[in-house]
Order: structure tokens, then C-alpha cells, then sequence
């Protein structure tokens, strides 16, 4: 036999990214995955598209692939992901680089254009096809996997805040049936896996269970080998009676929630196209912590959106104080070609740039609060590799931190109690009890 050919991927963005990056890989089986492109026989780079000059990058990135090109013909370049949905065509025409462009919502047909590519044609494909991507991919391999796992439910986004792209190169929500997502759920627990993450551009909207994501979470809970549930990323209109009371009721729902607001200003959330308030956000963290006291939240924000002035930015860092987030990611706004809010008038870069800093050291101050809190708390770790030192392994805790522990008892995959004795910039350390 022949030895298999070689598969290099580089995965940016979101975590659907990494699961749509582990579904790619799959259904090459001919193909092995390597770590570095030297030695590859196809690169292939599943691009995002939220922020900043992302079809430059893509440019850059596979210019530096000519080399590699030059010195094995048989070396074939593709692109996936957002920025191939979104500028395909142009990535073909500028770069004589790329042999492949496909969409995320064609993936399935990864296969076929990889025959077509071998065969000497540069193909791409950018459809939004009627038929769902999920019937089609390769069913999913045997061997072992991950105790913690990606597993997307939801594509698509129907919100249209005004900065995103996000509706426009994953197009319109599509959930998956139910039964599907239990069926990939439990072989994925055949396979090791003892934490399911939910994936979905707009995971809470869910409705491919009749009681919406509550309503699958219930049903994953009765799987008994899984542990562990969790769900990313939500919309806070979408957060729903059943889904905050299931996180006071069901166990295996992790006390952890990314839950973007994205600004503390209702004059910037209107402008957003939000359809919610300030103090309706606040109302509903209210709720879920009435609901789940311990949880902890994380957030999106954007400063420097158009016409964001002092005052709204104050208002934000208002929110942030009251809220109080375990964890958060801040950016500066990005104009995306052909959302709305790239044709407003711009705020001044440097007045964002320090706007951003001051966000960050109030985000940050209150991340080293949250970890410094763990400090003498039991928290359970899910074994998810060896760590650094000897007889140390790395997990993480239902707050979704890493903690590191020194045990000669516990191996990957195994749930342990431990009691968190310091807390570093980014992780806890602990020991078993
Ligand atoms: N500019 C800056 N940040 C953005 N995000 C999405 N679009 C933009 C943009 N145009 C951020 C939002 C979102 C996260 C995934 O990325 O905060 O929640
Ligand atoms: Fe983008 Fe999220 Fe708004 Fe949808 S809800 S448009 S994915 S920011």
C-alpha cells in the first residue's frame, strides 16, 4: 500500500472552526494529519472573517507557501472557512496558489473536490446547498477521542447585529434534528469523550428539539457515561425560563455561561441592532444567578463602535462593574465590508485604542478576583492531559479554569475532586483530596 498522503491544517477563529477543521480531516481518510506545512501534501486553512483584514491574512499566509509549492508539485493548497465563503472567488482569481476554495456549508463535498484537484483542476465551491452538510459528511471514526469535545448543533445566525458577518457567511440559522446530535453524542462517549460542548453561531436559539436547547440538554443528561454539558455562544434574548431553570437544575450543566453583551450603552446596543437594554441584560444575570448562585460569566464587548461616545463607554464599564465576569473577551470594532455599521462614521482609532486598554485592565482585574477566589475551594477537574512536571496532569474545573495536579492516582479522562491552592495569572493549582 501506498504511504498515506499528508494533511496539514491550520484553524483560526471559533471553536466551530476546530470541529468543522476535525470534520474536514475525517472525511480525507486517505489523507494522515501532520503538525508542520513542510512536509504536507495539502494545506489547508479554515479562515474567520470577524475581524480585521482577514482575506489579507489569508493572502499573506498562503504566499508563504510558494516555497513549499515550489518544491513539491504535488503540494496542494485550500481554503476554508468564512473567508472562502465570503471572498472565494477573488481569493482564485488573485492567488494561482490556491487549488481549493470551499464554504463552510459545503464541506461534504470536500471529497470530491479533492479528486478534482488531484486531477489537475482548481475548483471551488460556495453554496449554501438545500441539502444538510451533516447527512453527508463521512460518519464519524472509531477510535478514541478527546474527554472534552466540540459538537456543533446550530449554524447561522438570523440577528444581524450591525457589525457582523456572521449572517452573511454562515447564513441563515439551521439547527440539527435532535436525534442526530444524540447519535453523534453517544458514539462520541463510545469514543472517551465525558464533556460535550454545544456549538452554535447562536447556540440558545436551538430548535431542533421541541423544547429548544433546554430540551436537548435533558436529553443528553440522561446519557450516563457523559458527565459534563456545556454551550457556547448565546444571545441574550434567546436565554429562555427552561434553559436558566435547567441551569439550577440539571447537574451536568456546568456552571459556566458566555453570554456576549457586547456594550453597557443602550443608545450603542439600539445601534447595534441588540434589541435588548442595558439594564435588561443585567435583569437577566439576575436571574440566572437566582437560578445558579456560583456561576460564572463570561462576555463579548466591542469598543469604539460607531458613535460610541465618553459617556457610552462609561456606561459600559458601569455594566462590567455591576455584572462582575469570571472571564471576557473585549475588541476593538472592525468594520466588515457590507454590514451596516461600516458605513457610519468612524470613531477616532487612537481614542478606541484607549478606551480597549481601559476595558481590559477593568476585564482583567476582575478575572484575577475570580481565580484568586478559587483559592482554597474544592473544585471537580476533568483530566484532559499531562502536564509539564512529572505526575502532573492538566484539566479543567466546572468554572472551565485549568488546574494543574500533581497525582499519581488520577489519569486522563478521570473526574476528581481537588482543592485549589494558588491561583497563577490563567490557571489554578491543586491537589487531590
Ligand atoms: N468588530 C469587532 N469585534 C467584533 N465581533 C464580531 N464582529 C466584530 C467586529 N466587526 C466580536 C463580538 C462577537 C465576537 C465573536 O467577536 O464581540 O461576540
Ligand atoms: Fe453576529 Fe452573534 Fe449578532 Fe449573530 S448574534 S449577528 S453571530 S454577534
Amino acid at each position: 500500500m501506498s504511504s498515506p498522503r499528508k494533511l496539514f491544517i491550520k484553524t483560526y477563529g471559533c471553536q466551530m472552526n476546530v470541529y468543522d477543521s476535525e470534520r474536514m480531516a475525517e472525511s480525507l481518510p486517505d489523507y494522515e494529519q501532520v503538525s508542520t506545512p513542510d512536509e504536507a501534501d495539502m494545506i489547508l486553512l479554515n479562515t474567520c472573517h470577524i475581524r480585521e483584514k482577514a482575506s489579507e491574512k489569508v493572502f499573506s499566509e498562503v504566499g508563504r507557501f510558494r516555497k513549499l509549492k515550489a518544491r513539491n508539485r504535488d503540494l496542494k493548497i485550500a481554503v476554508a472557512g468564512c473567508v472562502a465563503q465570503a471572498h472565494g472567488q477573488e481569493i482564485l482569481a488573485r492567488s494561482d496558489l490556491v487549488d481549493l476554495v470551499v464554504g463552510p456549508q459545503s464541506y461534504h463535498r470536500l471529497p470530491a473536490m479533492e479528486q478534482a484537484v488531484r486531477a489537475g483542476e482548481r475548483t471551488i465551491d460556495t453554496a449554501f446547498p438545500v441539502e444538510d452538510k451533516f447527512d453527508h459528511l463521512k460518519a464519524r471514526p472509531r477510535q478514541r477521542c478527546s474527554p472534552s469535545v466540540f459538537l456543533t448543533i446550530q449554524e447561522g445566525c438570523d440577528k444581524f447585529c450591525a457589525f457582523c458577518v456572521v449572517p452573511y457567511t454562515r447564513g441563515a440559522e439551521v439547527s440539527r434534528p435532535a436525534q442526530n446530535v444524540l447519535e453523534e453524542a453517544r458514539s462520541l462517549v463510545d469514543r472517551g469523550a465525558r464533556e460535550i460542548t454545544l456549538l452554535g453561531q447562536n447556540v440558545n436559539a436551538y430548535s431542533g428539539h421541541k423544547h429548544g436547547l433546554a430540551g436537548l440538554i435533558w436529553e443528553l443528561d440522561k446519557i450516563e457515561v457523559l458527565k459534563r454539558i456545556r454551550f457556547t455562544t448565546s444571545h441574550p434574548n434567546d436565554m429562555d425560563e427552561a434553559l436558566i431553570e435547567a441551569h439550577g437544575a440539571c447537574e451536568k450543566l456546568m456552571p459556566y455561561l458566555h453570554l456576549p453583551v457586547q456594550s453597557g450603552s443602550d443608545r450603542i446596543l439600539q445601534a447595534m441592532n441588540r434589541k435588548h437594554s442595558r439594564d435588561a441584560y443585567i435583569k437577566l444575570i439576575e436571574r440566572i444567578r437566582a437560578s445558579r448562585p456560583d456561576i460564572l460569566l463570561s462576555g463579548d464587548f466591542i469598543v469604539g463602535f460607531p458613535g460610541e461616545t465618553d459617556e457610552d463607554f462609561e456606561d459600559t464599564m458601569y455594566l462590567v462593574r455591576q455584572v462582575h465576569f469570571g472571564q471576557a473577551y473585549s475588541f476593538k470594532y472592525s468594520p466588515r465590508p457590507g454590514t451596516p455599521a461600516a458605513e457610519r462614521e468612524q470613531v477616532n482609532r487612537a481614542l478606541a485604542d484607549e478606551r480597549l486598554q481601559r476595558l481590559q485592565a477593568l476585564l482583567s482585574e476582575q478575572q484575577r478576583e475570580t481565580l484568586q477566589s478559587m483559592v482554597n475551594r474544592t473544585v471537580s477537574v476533568l483530566f484532559e492531559r499531562k502536564g509539564r512536571h512529572e505526575g502532573q496532569l492538566v484539566g479543567k474545573s466546572e468554572y472551565l479554569h485549568a488546574v494543574h495536579v500533581k497525582t499519581d492516582s488520577a489519569k486522563i479522562g478521570d473526574i476528581h475532586t481537588a482543592r485549589v491552592i494558588a491561583a497563577e495569572p490563567n490557571s489554578l493549582t491543586a491537589v487531590p483530596l
